[in-house]
């Protein structure tokens, strides 16, 4: 539905200052905290607040709280995006330049720490992990998400140390398990040879840009990976794309808590995902999104979701 007359004049201010055009160009690129925006801004966390309430009260951004933090992100409403999208379309490329280094600069650190951690914490990871929430129900749902088998290729993005892998690759031809560190990926190869997996590749890559051919697995696999990342919906599209015609992809991670010290002390960017965050994620990816499988919470509260993404059968592939 087209907007009216207030309505397009209220969404043109909001846009129309120097230091909300860049906000727009930044939140284009990713979602991102008062924080994050304040630092790549160099401008004071209430100045920024004030641009970004400003925006959001006239709908071309998002508020979203995570824990006792606030991200921002581009309006999902149809009219409020093509305003965004030909703002910066006329803008001259090198506007926001500086800015978009800024990001990187953020993104790199936020990316190495992450790095750091996971080298560290490779060894120890699968105790870790059970102490976390009950690792059994967990394993007992996810099975029941992916359905019986058999597969023909399975995709764990994220892989650790292979898990997903050893619980599931029995049922599978092939599986592949990526991971970004080489310290996880040294102990999933180590795993999956003690749980007599010999059909399994274990790569070195990026959850954003896998390399693996689209529509090439009918099992997806992005098991406590979504909540480290600076661009979850990017990683959620790229392994939608990954969805063979009548496979799934299987997200597992935290319902929304306010455990800040994951972020502290583990380096947890988010914390947690809403069902419908999840659902539109999937939707806009291509898949239908089915009912979330929901854990009991643990003693404090932290609760698993499973979010099951699944590509029709009869889906024709669009041609880029
Ligand atoms: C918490 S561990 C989970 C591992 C495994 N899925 C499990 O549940 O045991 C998160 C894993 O994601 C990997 N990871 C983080 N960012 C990544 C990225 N951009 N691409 C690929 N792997 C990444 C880390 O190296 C780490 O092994």
């Amino acid at each position: 539905m087209n907007l009216s007359a207030d309505q397009t004049v209220e969404i043109l201010r909001a846009t129309g200052e120097p230091t909300r055009l860049r906000i727009l160009s930044l939140l284009a690129a990713e979602e991102l905290s008062v924080m994050e925006l304040s630092r790549v801004l160099d401008q004071s966390q209430p100045r920024v607040s004030r641009h970004l309430k400003l925006m959001a009260d006239a709908g071309l951004i998002e508020r979203f709280p995570d824990g006792a933090r606030v991200y921002y992100r581009l309006s999902h409403d149809a009219q409020a995006r093509r305003l965004t999208d030909t703002v910066l379309d006329i803008l001259a490329d090198d506007e926001g330049e500086a800015d978009h280094r800024r990001l990187e600069e953020v993104r790199s650190e936020r990316a190495a720490d992450a790095a750091r951690y996971f080298e560290q914490v490779a060894p120890q990871w699968d105790q870790m992990r059970s102490l976390y929430v009950c690792e059994t129900d967990v394993e007992k749902a996810v099975e029941q998400a992916a359905g019986p088998g058999p597969f023909d290729r399975v995709v764990d993005l994220g892989t650790g140390s292979g898990r997903m892998l050893t619980l599931l690759g029995k049922k599978a031809k092939m599986s592949v398990g990526l991971d970004l560190s080489q310290n996880m990926l040294n102990i999933a190869r180590a795993n999956v040879t003690k749980a007599g997996l010999d059909k399994v590749e274990l790569r070195h890559g990026d959850i954003f840009s896998t390399r693996l051919p689209a529509e090439s697995a009918d099992l997806v696999i992005v098991h406590q990976v979504l909540h480290y990342l600076n661009d979850p919906v990017a990683a959620v599209s790229e392994a939608a794309r990954l969805v063979a015609p009548g496979g799934r992809l299987l997200i597992v991670d935290f319902a929304p808590h306010n455990f800040e010290q994951l972020r502290e002390e583990h380096q947890h960017r988010r914390l947690g995902f809403a069902d419908e965050e999840i659902a539109d994620w999937l939707e806009q990816s291509g898949l239908q999104a089915a009912d979330p499988i929901i854990l009991p919470p643990d003693r404090e509260g932290l609760t698993v979701h499973i979010w099951t993404g699944i590509r029709a059968a009869e889906h024709v592939r669009k041609i880029a």
